[in-house]
């Protein structure tokens, strides 16, 4: 008999490693049962069906308010604590939405934000040479998105370490409810959470009703004023989602950039040699290490997949990590290179939800690696000890990166 499939995505052992378990997945069982869940949850791990996943939002749902632990707390007045973000909408609702912000996230509007990016990243890298031992990512892996983010939001970047706190905090959930590792007093912390942080856009909001700025927050206000496009409620979601959605996952990606050139280094002397090769360098840590590993959905009724039953309201994961790991997409998919051309990777998601921010995270980790490269001479981890893993199963990160530079 074969061996067990122990794939335990809670476990942090298999999330130092989860490449093989991902490739018998994809071998053998491309629709995985897991099994002693709280509900129904299956794993699925090859390319072409997270495709078709992400890309059928018919079928496949984000809203995953029906399921019995995702029980909307009300509010006194009877609404919901925590209305829906775009993030969590279907169909015409999340195009509405969507279509109010995606303007703010163009190639064109990204690329104005460019010279202050260089300008901050080179900061910190330079701050971060000086002192020649750091943590990467107090020092530049989290400052820059959140700066950036803040600037285009409109909120004061003095507010980033209470940005931190909560981007900490409402992303360290993510995904662990459906393997049942919630308790209720966390979920409670993260609903009050959740209210303070509207509460902290609340009084910005109104000053922009008053004194409009070249922001996006004045964007929302506007919209939510012209009546029935936005409303008030909704422009909040919209902000927490915005300050929290590009942060982890922005530092994320910076921090595997650096740690797969630490265990790449004929890579990195390529990447020194020819800085032609950032761009499709980033590309390719997004592929071989994904900062977002799994991407959720709710069947909205009975499919067949493999030869897998899988009712209405039931979950599947869409092993993101796995699919772009996909030896029939990717040629020598196990190997890191930094020259790779055909990257046609899942890491921002696909379909109706491709990830708003990509432009901007692409950006960003292009600017951070450049000015590694450019303001050090040479740079390594501290220590060899296994780094402490980001508390979200969904996410494949660290939440610290020991780090020893040497300026130029
Ligand atoms: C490396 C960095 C990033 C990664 C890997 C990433 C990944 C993703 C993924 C996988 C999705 C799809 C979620 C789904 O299908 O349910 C997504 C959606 C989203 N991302 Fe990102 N993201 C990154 C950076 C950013 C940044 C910088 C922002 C800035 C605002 C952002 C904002 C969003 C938003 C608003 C959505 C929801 C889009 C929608 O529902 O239509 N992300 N992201």
């Amino acid at each position: 008999m074969s061996e067990p499939f122990a794939f335990h995505p809670m476990d942090p052992a298999m999330r130092r490693n989860p490449w093989p378990l991902y490739a018998r997945g994809r071998r053998e069982l491309p629709v995985f049962a897991h099994e002693g869940l709280p509900i129904p949850i299956y794993s699925v791990f090859r390319y072409v069906d997270v495709q078709a996943i992400l890309k059928d939002d018919v079928t496949w749902s984000n809203d995953f308010t029906p399921l019995p632990f995702v029980v909307p707390e009300e509010t006194d007045e009877g609404g919901s604590v925590t209305p829906p973000s775009m993030l969590g909408l279907d169909g015409d609702e999340h195009a509405r939405l969507r279509g109010l912000v995606n303007k703010a996230f163009t190639p064109r509007i990204v690329s104005r934000l460019e010279p202050g990016m260089r300008e901050i990243a080179a900061r910190l890298v330079a701050d971060a040479a000086a002192a020649r031992e750091v943590d990467l990512v107090q020092a530049l892996t989290y400052p820059l998105p959140v700066t950036v983010i803040a600037e285009i939001i409109g909120v004061p970047a003095q507010d980033r370490a209470r940005f931190k706190a909560w981007s900490d905090q409402a992303v360290s959930l993510l995904g662990a409810g459906f393997f049942g590792g919630v308790d209720p007093e966390r979920l409670r912390r993260q609903r009050a959470l959740l209210v303070e942080m509207r509460g902290y856009f609340v009084p910005l909001a109104e000053e922009r009703a008053r004194e409009p700025r070249e922001d996006l927050l004045t964007g929302l206000v506007q919209a939510e004023h012209e009546g029935s496009r936005l409303s008030h409620d909704e422009m909040l979601s919209m902000l927490v989602l915005l300050l929290v959605a590009g942060n982890e996952t922005t530092t994320t990606l910076i921090g595997n950039t650096v740690l797969e050139l630490c265990r790449h280094p004929d890579q990195l002397a390529r990447l020194r040699a020819d800085r032609s090769l950032v761009g499709t360098a980033i590309e390719e840590v997004l592929r071989f290490s994904s900062p977002v590993q799994f991407d959720p959905r709710r069947a909205t009724r009975e499919v067949e997949l493999h030869g897998q039953r899988i009712r209405e309201n039931e979950v599947v994961l869409c092993w993101l990590g796995s699919a772009n790991r996909d030896e029939s997409v990717f040629e020598r998919a196990d190997e890191f290179d930094v020259g790779r051309e055909r990257t046609a990777h899942l890491a921002f998601g696909f379909g109706p939800h491709y990830c708003l921010g990509a432009n901007l995270a692409r950006l960003e980790a292009i600017v951070a690696l450049e000015a590694l490269l450019d303001g050090t001479r040479h740079f390594e981890r501290k220590g060899e000890e296994p780094l402490p893993l980001h508390a979200s199963p969904v996410f494949n990160g660290v939440t610290s990166l020991p780090m020893r530079l040497e300026p130029v």
